[in-house]
């Protein structure tokens, strides 16, 4: 009876001592949630009455970005600078309605083709495709309704690490594209201040695609342009452009050239060497740069280093090339965030992706993608301080 009782105890002893571990456990779960719970609101209302809403990722080194499931727009990431100090780096609009009278692609997921194709016009599996010319004569970011204007379907992901999940079904003929293009991309904020962007389609009919995102960063929280900020691309060779600044076919060495960033340069020492051709013609840098690479693996395509703040960013991508943009259309005709003009130059982009025109250019890699194969693409930026 006595050892009975002893049995019980014992046995009682061990079952408390094991809920109270596992309440200390759940309680540091519940506490990591806190830190990653994605925050939901309202962003506005599209003209056809339809809500867009806007999702906070937040980590526990106090990095916050916000989100729209309207063109999975990034509107909003604050990074610290040397001394702490949180600050937004990324062009936007406080509301939706900035987004809606077409802003030049802030934060945006670009897509079905990001960058140009020329004449919009390309030939696949024989047939004649015909998009739409929304750049002169030329087609960008996917037409006159792109990816960067539809309203996605989000679902937020909360655990260690905040993420948020957006879909997208692109219709076959969706701006003259062919296929039911099945995407998803998820936007996951990592404990290292990096923003992980992984993108993945399907389709039921070969097409063309080339995922990116449209981040304009200006990494002295918007206190000056970006002139005087520290370039370093992983590229040997760019792409030379015609007037349309469609890719000539040409792969060219950067050596010796104001294309060269192979090495910490600053972007003022040649954005605007004119006599430089390809400078005249892209009114600056708006080039994409072949990442020296083996294959698809994920590397070091960029860095940026703002020296005043502090702020570097790097960008690591699966893809082969980085379109390298200085804002050179930045006009000061938009006002964005806390009433900041956005002037020439005022931002840069680093759009990972394949070659501009790949769809009729047959020696650029491809960027066909067939039913039953899988595109999947990682690309991260990701902040850090230099002190
Ligand atoms: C292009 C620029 C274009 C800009 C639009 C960039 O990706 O390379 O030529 O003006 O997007 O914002």
């Amino acid at each position: 009876m006595k050892l009975k009782t002893f049995i019980t105890l014992a046995v009682g002893i061990v079952f408390l001592q094991s809920c109270t571990s596992k309440k200390t456990e759940s309680n540091q779960t519940t506490d990591s949630l806190t830190v990653n719970k994605i925050k939901k609101t309202v962003f506005g209302t599209l003209p056809d009455g339809r809500v867009a809403d806007q999702y906070t990722l937040k980590n526990a080194n106090g990095m916050e970005i916000k989100i729209s499931n309207y063109g999975g727009v990034i509107t909003h990431w604050t990074a610290p600078d040397k001394d702490g100090k949180f600050e937004d780096i990324v062009l936007g609009f406080d509301s939706l309605s900035g987004y809606l009278t077409p802003p030049p692609y802030f934060g945006a997921i670009i897509g079905r083709y990001g960058n140009r194709i020329a004449k919009g016009k390309f030939t696949l599996d024989g047939k004649n495709y015909q998009l739409a010319k929304n750049n002169g004569e030329n087609h960008l970011h996917g037409g006159l309704v792109g990816y960067d204007k539809v309203l996605w379907n989000a679902e937020p992901m909360e655990g260690e690490e905040s993420a948020l999940k957006l879909t997208y079904l692109s219709k076959d003929g969706e701006e003259g594209y062919p296929g039911n293009l099945n995407i998803t991309v998820v936007y996951t904020l990592l404990r290292d201040n990096s923003l992980k962007m992984d993108y993945s389609a399907t389709t039921d009919k070969a097409t063309v695609i080339n995922l990116t995102n449209h981040s304009y960063f200006n990494l002295s929280g918007f206190k000056k342009d970006i002139l005087d900020e520290e370039v370093t691309l992983n590229a040997d060779r760019y792409l030379p452009v015609d007037k349309g600044l469609i890719p000539t076919g040409e792969l060219r060495l950067v050596t010796g050239t104001v294309f060269d960033f192979t090495k910490p340069t600053l972007i003022e020492k040649g954005i605007n060497e004119v006599k430089d051709e390809q400078i005249k013609l892209g009114g600056g840098y708006d080039h994409a740069w072949i990442l020296n690479k083996k294959g698809n693996e994920l590397s070091l395509a960029a860095t940026v280093l703002e020296k005043t703040s502090g702020r570097k960013m790097e960008v690591l991508t699966t893809e082969p090339a980085i379109q390298f943009y200085t804002g050179n259309f930045l006009d000061g005709k938009l006002t964005g965030k806390g009433d900041v003009k956005y002037v020439k130059r005022f931002a840069l982009c680093l759009e990972s992706e394949h070659y501009p025109d790949s769809p009729n250019q047959s020696a650029f890699p491809t960027v066909v993608l067939k039913p039953n194969e899988k595109y999947s693409t990682t690309t991260i930026y990701k902040l850090s301080v230099e002190k």
